[in-house]
């Protein structure tokens, strides 16, 4: 047996020189130079050159002509200084090597299905899938270690942070009962009552409120949550908030606290300061200037409302939309007014129609010679002086395009928020990861809003979020006006995380459930626990959830969720690696009281 590693794989610098070390790991790359083996050897630490020469150990170096890529390997030699020809100013080891005395494999491995060295250059593109099948390869690449270890330093962050503050770290259940955060449950079958069915929480908030009810006065929890939805490149089944409540809050102290989490977060990750407080827009602004709930504040190109402009155009459309409080919108992309023709129609066809879903994008080109501009639209539809009008109003320039969409509200500024993202990502707006911070908070989100087929309101956030208390009067009046006390913080145009103050009298919570539809039996079935903790003493309450993925997602700098996620799920919720889901015995299925049936069959 070879005794203990003195040092990793990262570990040895020239102050080592002469020393006698042992070091373990895997065998990254190997290569035989004129009989002389060196071989790189890779732990979480880092790499460090190993030379084997049948001069110096001939067993040694025998041992080291068989292994092979990723084989484990214990080394016992000596710390020799490189030449100056070979020392590697890439590797912080690169200055030395050791000569090795002695080796032994610790095991083999057979031929990988990817290439997983250290060495960028070595590795071969593998598709996701593959590389999720075969995890614990993935995982050995230093960039998923290090995104692992980054979201290791946030959790500390995290819970130095809310320690610091009094924040209690409370855990909650996860075979619970449905939670009303507008997505699908996961169930799991009770074996021990037939025919029930617990349900993993889509987040702890009931629970969490209940612990403000119980006197804990600030809870907080790194907790798994659970969302049977269509899943997106920043969506996952089951992902990680930070899920945080406090008793006797107002909004202000909210956005301090919180805002003091991020800067907690980003200067023991990244050593940056972040400046506070984060700008605020209330909701309206954000979708008016932005087209978005989560803005991305990064560049400028804002959304311009040029309704009045067009009022009187006799543009039967334009007419039609403004008669039904319908708006106008328009943007202008710099330095893009020469654009061919050809460009332009892809512009609309697969992005404004394919990939927006709408049609109707009208155009001006203003070119940067100062010749003539181009509309999109024949003069004798829209007459010149109201395009002319238009192009000043929003200020554009020689050399500039201008971008207008019509429709309702709110939905004609969300479009033109999804067109304002892609100009800016195809004309190199965004800048580099890194670069900048933009924080907002958005405010005054509205209380409700109208569902798919508009017969019945849903809550915008959840239903436990309290009204502004300017518009509780009209609660019953107009409910699509009232706005909620409820908050969203976004960064550079992700959404991190989102809550509120909440409801905590028992008739609020009656009226805001028969907004939504839900009667007196159905509340109490659902929510009796919560209606009735109510009657003892709820103390005024509020808090929020961040995505914890998401954070990891914004400091490592990737838009893929599953970068941040030591086994993720992929797009169709499968873990490809365990495989899951999975078929169970029939056994287990009888205890559970669970028949299958075939799709096709008729479960009569
Ligand atoms: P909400 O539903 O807005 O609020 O969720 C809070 C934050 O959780 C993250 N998130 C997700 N991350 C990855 N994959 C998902 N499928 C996913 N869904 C949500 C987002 C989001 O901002 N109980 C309330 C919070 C509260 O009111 O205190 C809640 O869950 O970053």
């Amino acid at each position: 047996m070879h005794p203990m590693r003195t040092h990793t794989c990262g570990e040895l610098r020239s102050e080592h020189v002469g020393e006698e070390v042992v070091l373990k790991g895997w065998v990254d790359t190997r290569r035989d130079l004129g009989g002389v083996i060196f071989l790189d050897l890779r732990d979480r630490y880092g790499l460090t050159q190993v030379v084997c020469s049948p001069q110096d150990e001939k067993e040694a170096y025998e041992r080291a002509d068989l292994v092979r890529n990723e084989y484990v390997i214990s080394v016992r030699g000596t710390v020799g200084e490189r030449t100056q020809e070979t020392i590697n100013p890439k590797l912080p080891t690169g200055e030395v090597e050791v000569r090795v005395r002695d080796l032994i494999v610790l095991n083999s491995s057979e031929p990988v299905p990817f290439a997983v060295s250290a060495h960028e250059e070595k590795r071969r593109a593998a598709g996701e899938d593959l590389r999720l099948r075969y995890r614990y390869l993935d995982l050995r690449r230093p960039e998923l270690q290090d995104i692992l270890v980054l979201r290791h330093k946030t959790c500390q962050a995290v819970r130095r942070y809310f320690d610091g503050n009094g924040f209690v770290e409370v855990e909650t259940p996860v075979l619970m009962k449905s939670t009303p955060e507008g997505a699908r449950d996961y169930l799991v079958p009770s074996r021990v009552h037939p025919g029930q069915f617990y349900a993993l929480p889509q987040s702890p908030q009931t629970y969490k409120q209940i612990l403000m009810i119980s006197g804990l006065d600030r809870y907080f929890q790194i907790v798994k949550c659970f969302r049977d939805e269509d899943l997106r490149a920043d969506r996952q089944p089951e992902f990680t908030q930070i899920d945080v409540e406090m008793s006797f809050p107002d909004e202000e102290q909210i956005y301090t606290t919180f805002e003091g989490l991020m800067q907690a977060i980003w200067k023991e990750v990244k050593g940056i300061d972040l400046p506070a407080p984060f700008p605020r827009l209330t909701w309206r602004e954000a979708i008016e200037r932005f087209g978005s709930d989560k803005p991305d504040l990064r560049f400028g190109m804002e959304i311009q409302d040029v309704s009045d402009v067009f009022k009187g155009s006799g543009f039967r459309v334009f007419d039609r939309i403004l008669e039904n409080d319908g708006r106008i919108v328009a943007i202008v992309a710099k330095g893009e007014g020469d654009r061919a023709r050809g460009r332009m129609d892809r512009l609309d066809k697969d992005i404004v129609r394919r990939k927006i879903g709408v049609g109707g994008l009208i155009y001006f080109k203003l070119p940067s010679d100062g010749s003539e501009m181009y509309s999109s639209v024949k003069e004798h539809v829209i007459a010149r002086e109201h395009v002319d009008a238009c192009i000043k109003a929003v200020g554009a320039k020689d050399g500039d395009l201008v971008l207008v969409l019509a429709g309702p509200d709110p939905d004609v500024f969300l479009h033109m928020g999804k067109l304002r993202l892609h100009m800016a990502n195809e004309t190199g707006l965004i800048p580099a990861h890194g670069e900048r911070w933009d924080f907002v908070w958005v405010t005054e989100f509205p209380l409700l809003e109208r569902d798919a087929d508009a017969k019945r309101f849903t809550a915008m956030h959840h239903p436990f979020t309290a009204p502004h208390p300017d518009d509780e009067a009209a609660l019953d009046v107009t409910p699509e006006k009232v706005r909620a006390r409820a908050y969203d913080m976004a960064l550079n145009g992700m959404e991190l995380g989102g809550g509120s103050i909440r409801i905590h009298s028992r008739e609020m919570q009656h009226r805001m459930f028969r907004l939504l539809g839900i009667d007196e039996e159905e509340a109490e079935r659902r929510f009796g626990f919560l209606l009735d903790a109510f009657r003892y003493g709820a103390p005024p309450h509020g808090g929020i959830a961040f995505g914890l993925d998401r954070i990891v997602m914004a400091l490592a700098g990737t838009h893929n969720i599953r970068d941040v996620i030591a086994f993720p799920k992929t797009q169709s919720a499968q873990e490809l690696m365990v495989r899951s889901p999975d078929t169970v015995d029939t056994k287990q299925l009888e205890a559970l009281h669970i028949e299958i049936v075939a799709e096709d069959e008729d479960p009569e």
